[in-house]
């Protein structure tokens, strides 16, 4: 009896973790898809390293924690972030562009990937 709660404990734990997983998987961006959205909407401000901003006042990008700019992006898309520049581009894009985004840049080196590591 003891032995079969056992197991039961660990086909849980086992299907949780292949759960968990594939929700990973299926939220992970694609950051080749990222670059091609970004060489397109976003190089003229934030510059096509991520880096050299187009205005001091413009953030950079690169090396940005990946979650980070997906709620950026979504809370601008969804009003809970104003700003006259960034609602009008966060509304074009799709679930699937900002998470392809959020992991372009932040896996792209940066003033930041310094202080992440
Ligand atoms: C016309 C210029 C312009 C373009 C094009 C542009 N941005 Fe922005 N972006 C800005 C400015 C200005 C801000 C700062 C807004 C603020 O203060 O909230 C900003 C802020 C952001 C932020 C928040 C960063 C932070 O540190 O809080 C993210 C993420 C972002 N932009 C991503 C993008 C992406 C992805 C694209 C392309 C799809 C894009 N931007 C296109 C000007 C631009």
């Amino acid at each position: 009896m003891r032995e079969m709660m056992k197991k039961t404990v660990l086909l849980k734990v086992l299907a949780a973790a292949v759960l968990s997983s594939s929700y990973l998987a299926a939220h992970a961006g694609n950051i080749a898809l990222g670059r091609e959205v970004a060489n397109q909407a976003c190089v003229a401000c934030h510059g096509a390293d991520g880096v050299k901003v187009l205005d001091p006042s413009y953030p950079m990008l690169a090396g940005q924690y990946d979650d980070f700019l997906a709620r950026a992006l979504t809370d601008y898309k969804s009003g809970n972030r104003k700003n006259a520049i960034m609602t009008g581009i966060a509304s074009t894009l799709s679930k699937e562009d900002i998470a392809n985004l959020a992991a372009y840049y932040s896996s792209l080196p940066g003033p930041m990937t310094f202080i992440r590591r």
